[in-house]
């Protein structure tokens, strides 16, 4: 493997660890193997339990160890959870010498970051959204250009320090190095994201087990991204409650069975069959669970549907949404999206790169694929602008420093 390199992600989520190994050369990246286990340390995108998160993240590591053929030293680990905010900033500068310098840019976007952040709060990425150079806007890439005043134009993203303090924790506990800590959107945003629909404006929805992340994209940069702590859980949940049944059991029947709109359960008289506690059995109409399913999952779109109208999302997402994470694969959850939001969807499976096989070509798997092209070899090439991932590898890489100092 000459002038090769092993990367590995780590999407620590709240029902699943996914680890994921690549080869990258200089001619780009080639996916080696997966490993995945299952989560019962995080809750809504936090961990909460360390022992049984290192537990998860060491069978995961290993599985993907044995099917890659490579030993995981190091990983570049996803961050989510609803501590996770985003915010519009600006700073303004004199250009020194008539023509706009690489300094130049790097103190507009620095006075762009003098805003007030609370102690236990962190930046984790400042990501350049567009440059002004004397009123004239939408200037991607300023350098070289003459003018006297350039104004940087920011969104900022923060994070609470305890929440990642654990992660690298889990981590290093797991023997892993920490290489990188990217946000889980811009991740799952990189799998599955085309590049005319980050270019035109799309909003990136992926629905998890405990978290739902939303990230805005146009002109090339990601503009907003929030964190709801809704997710299948909850789905599981109203399916355990509803029928009086293990989440064990509601979780089944929610994969194998469920709807997310009763409209497309097109025989009612389909019956399906159901476990109680001590394997007492019974049927019930398939209907029910689409019953069952149908408000929670009008309810999650409609807190969903309130987070794009907030970043503006209607105005500029002229691609519409692409859904992905687990509960993208709920029978019609695409459809009832599309009634709610009243914008087109479609559902984003990991693509784009060398080596996806079936397994990992699901929309559970985007964060874990996403993460793995934040390497420094695949990044290498690209100064902060006009891309916005190399940006955030830099600044994250700097406030992981930190973390682990
Ligand atoms: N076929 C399916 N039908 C319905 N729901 C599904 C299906 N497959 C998986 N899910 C649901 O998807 C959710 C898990 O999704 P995902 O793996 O993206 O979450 P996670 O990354 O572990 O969690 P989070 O990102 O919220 O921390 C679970 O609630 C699971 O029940
Ligand atoms: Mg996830």
């Amino acid at each position: 493997m000459m002038g090769s390199q092993i990367v590995a992600g780590l999407d620590i989520g709240t029902t699943k660890v996914c680890a994921i190994a690549a080869e990258v050369n200089g001619k780009g990246m080639r996916i080696l193997g997966m490993g995945s286990a299952s989560s019962t340390g995080l809750r809504k995108g936090l961990i909460i339990n360390i022992d049984a998160t290192v537990d998860a993240i060491k069978k995961a590591v290993k599985e993907c160890e044995t099917y890659s053929g490579t030993k995981i030293r190091s990983v570049i680990a996803g961050v989510s959870g609803s501590h996770i905010e985003g915010f519009n900033s600006a700073g303004l500068v004199g250009v020194r010498k008539k023509e706009v310098s690489f300094a130049d840019v790097d103190h507009a976007i620095d006075s762009a970051k003098t805003v007030h952040i609370p102690l236990d709060r962190e930046i984790l990425h400042v990501i350049p959204t567009e440059f002004v150079l004397d009123e004239h806007e939408g200037i991607a890439d300023p350098i070289g250009m003459s003018g006297v005043r350039l104004e940087a134009r920011v969104h900022i993203i923060t994070g609470a320090v305890s929440p990642i303090h654990n992660l690298v924790k889990c981590c290093e506990k797991s023997g892993l190095g920490v290489a990188d800590i990217v946000l889980e959107p811009l991740a799952s945003a990189r799998a599955t994201l085309t590049q005319e629909e980050k270019e035109f404006g799309a909003v990136l929805v992926d629905i998890g087990g405990g978290t739902t992340d939303i990230a805005l994209f146009k002109d090339g940069f990601l503009r907003h991204v929030s964190v709801l702590g809704i997710g299948g859980a909850h789905l599981t949940n109203d399916i355990a409650i509803g029928l009086r049944i293990s989440m064990y059991e509601a979780e089944r029947l929610k994969k194998n069975f469920g709807a997310a709109v009763t409209g497309i359960i097109t025989d009612d008289a389909e019956e399906i069959q159901i476990k109680h506690t001590g394997d007492k059995e019974r049927s019930i109409p398939k209907k029910y669970l689409a019953e069952i399913l149908q408000p929670r999952c009008e309810e999650m779109l409609t807190m969903i549907k309130e987070a794009v109208k907030e970043c503006y999302g209607y105005e500029l997402a002229t691609c519409g949404i692409v859904l992905t994470g687990g509960c993208a694969l709920l029978d019609g959850m695409d459809k009832m999206a599309e009634a709610v939001l009243g914008l087109p969807v479609r559902i984003g499976v990991p693509s784009n790169v060398t080596g996806l096989n079936a397994r990992m070509a699901n929309p559970m798997y985007a964060t874990g694929v996403g993460l793995i092209a934040f390497n420094k070899t695949s990044m290498s090439n690209r100064i902060f602008l006009p891309d916005v991932v190399s940006g955030v590898f830099v600044m994250m890489k700097d406030w992981v420093k930190g973390v682990l100092q």
